[in-house]
């Protein structure tokens, strides 16, 4: 079985949150389980610069105001497809933003042109490559399920799933795209692409795709309804039987402990002694004083009201007020990178910082810190946590989307038991962080009960596997023939 995974971000070539890891690590979990994968991807210069055995298997003559190649390629053992197109592609920055941190006035022609081109091969039009699934992921790759709609001349063509990875960024752009992006006049329908009254891109694939997932069941919950939907609830209530909830899992080669080239401590269960090498050196990246005895705290992410960075710095009071160290990793809105910086010079010695993207750090982090901080609004999945829990660093996390599936609360029952792996608080505030460091650095001070939380995360199962038997399920069943209806109802 062929799956086309259209995506604007891959580790490790190009990332710049959790998209690229669940991109760049599943597909070699699905191998298995049968089924090929293959990546259609943007070629930005970081893409082109890495990937090998390169073989050009198209050719666009007019791909949105320029020539356009379409390679067949590998990096690592990902098989790649990759859009060849200067004019759209060759800049620098990431993917969504240049220089200077604001995004390409022309993101909605770079996106579309992605996926139109996933259409073109989920209809067949690319012989050298058919896929039977077209998997599109976010809003960059929303408007592939529309295109495969208003072209399709009928005949065969691939089944199609969009997979929403954060509702919060759904591609919405002014009618004047329409002509631009080769869309007819009646896409502009509430039935169609429209979305107050432009064109959405998230909510075309939402409207057009035959089936919808999403990355946790507890997030497939939480965007059926009006909040957590973000405008889109309505539609996603419409389809809720279409919608499926698969929890991401982490590349364990990638993140393994006993053998991480960017730590300098290398641990395992049994042995978490060397941890200490890495809290060292983590304080001292992050500018706090060495300190083994100290609890230290630590947060890594995008910095966004998502992630709830606000939330955390409101609480560094009380929760220094404990004796903890707080280190935070990050970079985002210039305002919270700021607030961030200015929280530092107020507790100097007890919050440090690093302001910026450096994959080695986000190791650190995992492998130094005693506890990691994730007090997100909302979180689809979440893979943080997910390091955390293999990396003995203790999740305290807000109740919320993938975060409410992944870690189990150390209360009183959970430890009688023996199950806890973290800290869940809910509602997302000030005051429930606050009381939830409070018991944390009561567990801190029981260093058996603390270990036994860390050892019981480690021993979780934070892998693909589960979920890539799901996915393979789901890619089964689109592409299974239509059962026969007997006239009895029963179906042969
Ligand atoms: P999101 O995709 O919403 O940003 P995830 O938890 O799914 O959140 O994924 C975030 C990914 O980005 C993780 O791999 C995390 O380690 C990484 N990351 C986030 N911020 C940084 C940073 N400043 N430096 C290095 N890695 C980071
Ligand atoms: C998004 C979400 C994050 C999720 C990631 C990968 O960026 O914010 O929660 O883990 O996608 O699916």
């Amino acid at each position: 079985m062929a799956v086309l995974s259209v995506v604007s971000e891959i580790f490790p070539l190009i990332k710049t949150g959790g998209l690229a890891d669940v991109a760049g690590s599943l597909p070699a979990f699905l191998k298995p389980e049968g089924i090929a994968i293959t990546t259609l991807v943007p070629g930005y210069p970081a893409v082109l610069a890495k990937i090998k055995d390169v073989v050009a298997i198209h050719h666009f003559p007019d791909l949105f105001g320029g020539p356009a190649r379409l390679l067949r390629a590998t990096a690592g053992s990902l098989d790649l497809l990759v859009i060849e197109a200067p004019h759209l592609y060759d800049r620098p920055g990431n993917p969504y933003v240049g220089p200077d941190g604001e995004n390409w006035p022309d993101n909605a022609i770079r996106f579309g042109a992605l996926s139109a081109v996933g259409a073109a091969l989920g209809l067949g039009e690319v012989p050298a490559y058919r896929p039977d699934v077209v998997q599109a992921h976010d809003w960059q790759a929303g408007l592939t399920p529309a295109y495969m709609h208003y072209r399709s001349d009928g005949g065969p063509r691939a089944a199609t799933i969009m997979t929403i990875h954060n509702l919060a960024f759904q591609g919405q752009y002014g009618p004047e795209f329409l002509e631009r992006l080769g869309l007819p006049p009646h896409a502009m329908g509430i039935d169609g692409i429209e979305y107050y009254g432009g064109i959405g891109f998230l909510k075309a694939g939402l409207r057009f795709a035959d089936r919808i997932t999403t990355v946790s069941p507890k997030y497939a919950e939480e965007i059926c309804t009006i909040e957590g939907g973000m405008g889109l609830g309505a539609l996603l209530r419409d389809r809720i039987g279409d919608l499926q909830g698969i929890l991401n899992g982490i590349d364990e080669t990638v993140w393994d402990p006993s053998a991480d080239s960017l730590i300098p401590g290398k641990f395992d269960r049994l042995s978490i002694k060397p941890r200490r090498l890495n809290k060292h050196s983590l304080q001292r990246r992050v500018g706090l004083p060495e300190d083994t005895e100290t609890l230290l705290l630590g947060l890594i992410s995008r910095l966004t009201w998502q992630k709830g960075i606000d939330i955390l710095l409101e609480s560094l009071p009380l929760i220094l007020g404990t004796g903890a160290q707080v280190a935070i990793i990050g970079e985002g809105d210039r305002a919270t990178e700021r607030a961030v910086r200015d929280a530092v010079a107020a507790y100097p010695g007890r919050v440090g910082c690093v302001i910026g993207y450096d994959e080695e750090l986000g190791h650190l982090m995992q492998a130094g810190a005693d506890a990691l901080l994730l007090p997100s609004r909302f979180e689809p999945c979440g893979l943080t946590q997910l390091y955390a829990l293999r990396y003995g660093c203790v999740p305290v996390v807000a109740r919320v989307g993938g975060l409410s599936d992944t870690v189990i609360d150390a209360n009183e029952m959970a430890r009688a038991e023996g199950i806890g792996t973290g800290f869940q608080f809910a509602p997302a505030s000030v005051e429930m962080l606050e009381s939830t460091v409070l018991r944390v650095a009561a567990l801190w001070k029981k260093p058996a009960l603390w270990r036994r939380i860390q050892r019981n995360g480690m021993r979780t199962d934070v892998s693909w596997r589960r979920s890539a038997r799901l996915y393979a399920e789901l890619y089964r069943e689109l592409t299974m023939p239509e059962p026969i209806r007997l006239s009895s109802g029963r179906v042969a």
